[in-house]
């Protein structure tokens, strides 16, 4: 399909996907009341005040509510003990309201990021970032799967009848995203290669991909001549760049102009990738809410 003049790849547009796909997890959150009496719940915890990490949660909170679950907001001083944020998970874990559990992330220094995370019961770890869920998925068990990779999969899904048999490339090797992305790609039958910032020839082994998933935080280093004719580009970065003329704007890992040029569909930022994440976690919290009542689980929401 052609975008305009020069313009060859098809815009996978995540906005719309994302709305879609919060849509569908209303209707199914209010069957679930209107079937069951349940209505399921997502605590979120932020400690300190990050700027960043205060915007994210704000949005979580107004979106949990605009699909008719309950949010639960817990504020932590920046200086809160660690012994008290294992307190308040230990209470969050015991309490059958909340079905799902995020600590926002990044914690302050003082506070062990993987002793907080493993004390989330596995059953309501929304991230999907607690050992035995790492584990699970691993290991092709029924897991609780990160959102940005499950959002990415989704958009796969969509764009391409199977994934069967298809080499992808993923750039970027963090627990948040490159790890699992590689794993659910394996999952559905891809042939998988881990690139990074420390691969000899990159562009030599994204150029080998049908399926390009850019996860490596720096703003359009991967460039259009480094895109395989064709190929599906994912875009996971969102780099604040400054502007030639003043003031700041929002670019991808990937160089969006040159790569659209040759790439057979794509994502843009923003509007591609980030409106994902989200959605997909408000998909897990419905899908740890099924679970935890031996209900069956939701249509097309998990991996
Ligand atoms: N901070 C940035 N991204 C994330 C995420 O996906 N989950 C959590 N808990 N914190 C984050």
């Amino acid at each position: 399909m052609s975008e305009g003049p020069g313009k060859k790849a098809r815009i996978i547009d995540g906005k719309a996907f994302a709305t879609d796909l919060r849509g569908r997890i209303s209707r199914q959150v209010g069957a679930l009341r209107a079937g069951h009496g349940i209505t399921p719940g997502l605590a979120v915890v932020l400690v300190g005040e990050d700027p960043a990490s205060q915007v994210y949660v704000r949005s979580k909170g107004k979106m949990t509510r605009e699909v008719g679950m309950r949010s639960f907001e817990h504020r932590l001083a920046a200086d809160t003990a660690e012994a008290e944020l294992l307190a308040l998970i230990a209470r969050l874990n015991d309490d059958p309201a909340v079905h799902g559990i995020l600590v926002q992330l990044p914690l302050p220094g003082h506070i062990d990021e993987a002793r907080v995370i493993n004390a989330i019961s596995p059953d309501k770890d929304v991230d999907g970032f607690h050992i035995l869920n790492v584990g699970r998925l691993a290991t092709g068990q029924k897991a609780l799967v990160p959102c940005t990779p499950l959002g990415c999969l989704m958009l796969l899904r969509d764009h391409h009848a199977s994934l069967s048999g298809l080499e992808a490339v993923v750039v970027g090797r963090s627990n948040i995203v490159g790890k699992p992305m590689a794993q659910l790609l394996l999952r559905d039958n891809c042939t998988v290669t881990i690139a990074h910032s420390r691969s000899r020839d990159l562009p030599a082994i994204v150029r080998r991909a049908d399926i390009l998933v850019a996860a490596v935080g720096r703003a359009e280093m991967v460039k259009g001549d480094w895109i395989k004719p064709g190929a599906t580009v994912i875009d996971v970065g969102i780099n604040r760049i400054e502007k030639p003329e003043g003031g700041s704007r929002l670019v991808g890992d990937v160089d969006f102009a040159s790569a659209s040029q040759v790439a057979g569909a794509i994502t843009p930022v923003p509007g591609g990738v980030g409106p994902m994440t989200i959605a997909c976690l408000l998909a897990n919290t419905l899908t740890a809410c099924c679970r935890a009542h031996g209900l069956p689980e939701p249509e097309g929401l998990t991996a």
